[in-house]
């Protein structure tokens, strides 16, 4: 190895590999190159060792993420991958955030983990990385700041959790949280039943064992083309396959590296068709349309182009196939027994755009050749068939309307009453999700099955709490839910949980913080007509009496920064990340990423 060669003057060093590349940052760039190797060599590599390909290991191991529990295992096996193929293994730590220990939510820090992780690929001389993770923010993070990045990324999904078991049923994080929790509150089970139960919803580590966002993104990085097909997306946390996908990726990650295979040249506006595809299909988490937008957005060519139009009319074509909890019934362990991601995307073969590349070189298309599958009985009850659906299509909707002008989304699959998607309700109004807290079990609320119940505030910037909380599931009041009511027609501008379910519209457009938002004046009593078929999202005001109110509540706004109602309280400049986060977050239809973070932000 050729320790001299590379301090030989007359020779410009090159090719720009492993320890060889970075800017000549002290301006001298055979001192540069002497200089990191000087360091690196206080951690005991060899000339020989630091010759290889470099492929960095991102550990978003953290004692507050039991999601990514296994992450050291998983390190340990990438790196035998990695080693096992000439290559040398560095790992490196980014930040590490978890859904329920991110105050004040997890997606106010996703666009703060997708700088981190863009930045230290780029900073560091790795030719190609894995990116490890698996709860809801940092797969989008990781894509997010890896295309951006632009050196081949390979991300490694941590996986799901087991299913848990409470008297001989099974149950698991988290929609059985929420779905016993509701039958706490309507006095269902008892003090006794719910304090057990919270022993068992989360039974291992890794992430939410339904089609929650973390399984969604699992899903839809297979349908990018940048996990193997068999068992990337859907292998549990805590098993032995989960380990060998780790050490296929860290073999994956020599040839990605030798080729060149980068985020940009692989992915184009045909993998997130099929991204989109199988979100519709998998009755994926509405998060996983906020965050495909973000991610289509990082990409210079694809930039613009997947828009939530592109998700409509996708969805229309495509019937929701896979029977799992909050849609249907199952857990990630019955789809990944059933035969995971290759025997559902040959059910969906018709709908993929399949000459779309991956991260192996070959196309999705050859990738699913390769893998070949016979469907057994399990496959055909988790996986429906094209015309046997769970749900004939569009699980996921787009709507329109005077109060979402810019869009808001549904999951109509979720919905518990059907006959909800078609209503028209008098509006019960809460600023914000304290006043929320304060006044939905109120006895005196004047409330009623068919009222629609409306969340201003929660949305990008919100009232009180950046970052769209996942609020967007309001409890049903308790007086009705005493008396059986399971669901309602309910609005906001905020996000709700992929493990949650019921009639719930979201990611209203633009948000109710924002001065020219028609949500944002929408008041008690006023009339919401809600149309699933037809895509309409409204309120029956005329124009003039919007116009009105719009124009009155601007000028509140701008007159006065301080004193009033939670709705006013963002007008306060913030300092820090907060500060950066509000001047520069976009709304849901842009995917909630900073305007200067896109391909066509501000210039590098
Ligand atoms: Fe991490 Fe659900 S909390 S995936
Ligand atoms: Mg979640």
């Amino acid at each position: 190895p050729g320790s001299k060669a590379d301090y030989d003057l007359s020779r410009p060093i090159h090719p720009a590999v492993g320890m060889r590349q970075g800017l000549p940052n002290y301006g001298d760039p055979h001192f540069s190159l002497f200089l990191r190797k000087v360091f690196i060599k206080a951690l005991g590599y060899s000339e020989d060792a630091l010759s290889r390909p470099i492929i960095g290991i991102i550990n978003t191991y953290s004692g507050f993420n039991p999601c990514h529990g296994n992450v050291p295992q998983l390190i340990e096996a990438a790196k035998r991958g990695v080693q096992l193929n000439g290559g040398l293994a560095i790992e490196f730590p980014t930040i590490s955030i978890h859904e329920s220990f991110s105050s004040p939510t997890s997606m106010f820090l996703r666009n703060l983990m997708s700088m981190d992780t863009e930045e230290m690929i780029k900073a560091q001389p790795v030719d190609a990385c894995i990116v490890i993770g698996g709860c809801d923010k940092t797969v989008p993070a990781q894509l997010m700041g890896g295309i951006s990045a632009n050196k081949p990324i390979l991300p490694l999904i941590t996986g799901p959790m087991m299913p848990g078991s409470f008297r001989g049923g099974r149950i698991g994080a988290c929609t059985d949280c929420r779905n016993n929790w509701a039958a706490f509150r309507a006095n269902e089970i008892d003090i006794e039943d719910i304090s057990a139960l919270n022993e068992e919803l989360a039974p291992t580590a890794g992430t939410c064992g339904v089609m929650g966002t973390a399984s969604t993104i699992a899903c839809l990085t297979a349908a990018l083309g940048l996990i193997p097909l068999r068992g990337g997306a859907t292998a549990p946390a805590v098993s032995s396959a989960r380990l060998r996908i780790a050490e296929q990726t860290g073999a994956n990650a020599i040839a990605a590296a030798k080729h060149k295979r980068t985020p940009q040249s692989i992915l184009t506006e045909a993998s997130f068709h099929n991204a989109i595809t199988v979100l519709q299909a998998i009755g994926g988490s509405t998060n996983g349309i906020v965050h495909l937008l973000a991610i289509a957005n990082r990409h210079p060519e694809v930039n613009g182009k997947i828009t939530l139009q592109t998700i409509d009319e996708i969805g229309r074509r495509t019937p929701l196939v896979v029977d799992l909890k909050p849609s249907g019934d199952n857990y990630m362990t019955d789809l990944h027994n059933a035969g995971g991601i290759p025997a559902l995307f040959n059910v969906l073969r018709p709908l993929l755009k399949l000459d779309a590349l991956t991260i192996t070189g070959k196309t999705l298309g050859e990738a699913l050749d390769e893998e070949g599958f016979r469907p057994f009985p399990l496959t055909s009850q988790i996986i429906r068939p094209l015309d046997n659906p769970l749900y004939p299509s569009s699980s996921l909707a787009v709507l329109y309307g005077n109060i979402a002008p810019h869009g808001a989304v549904i999951k109509a699959s979720a919905s518990k009453y059907r006959h909800l998607l078609t209503h028209r309700g008098r509006a019960v109004v809460f600023a914000g999700p304290e006043d929320l807290a304060k006044r939905i079990d109120d006895p005196d609320l004047d409330v009623d099955e068919n009222s629609v119940l409306v969340l201003q505030g929660i949305g990008p910037i919100g009232f009180s709490s950046p970052g769209m909380p996942e609020a967007g599931l309001i409890p049903i009041p308790r007086k009705l839910a005493a008396r059986g009511v399971k669901d309602m027609l309910r609005l906001s501008d905020g996000r709700m949980s992929g493990t949650a379910g019921g009639s719930i519209v979201l990611h209203i457009s633009p948000e109710a913080a924002l001065p020219e938002s028609v949500f944002g004046v929408v008041r008690e009593g006023d009339v919401i007509c809600c149309d699933v078929e037809r895509r309409m999202l409204e309120v029956e005001l005329d124009e003039a009496e919007i116009g009105r109110r719009v124009a009155e509540r601007k000028d509140r706004l701008e007159s006065r920064l301080e004193g009033l109602g939670p709705a006013e309280t963002r007008r306060r400049p913030a300092r820090g990340y907060r500060g950066l986060y509000e001047r520069s977050v976009m709304q849901a239809q842009d995917g909630v990423d900073f305007d200067f973070l896109t391909a066509n932000g501000a210039s590098q």
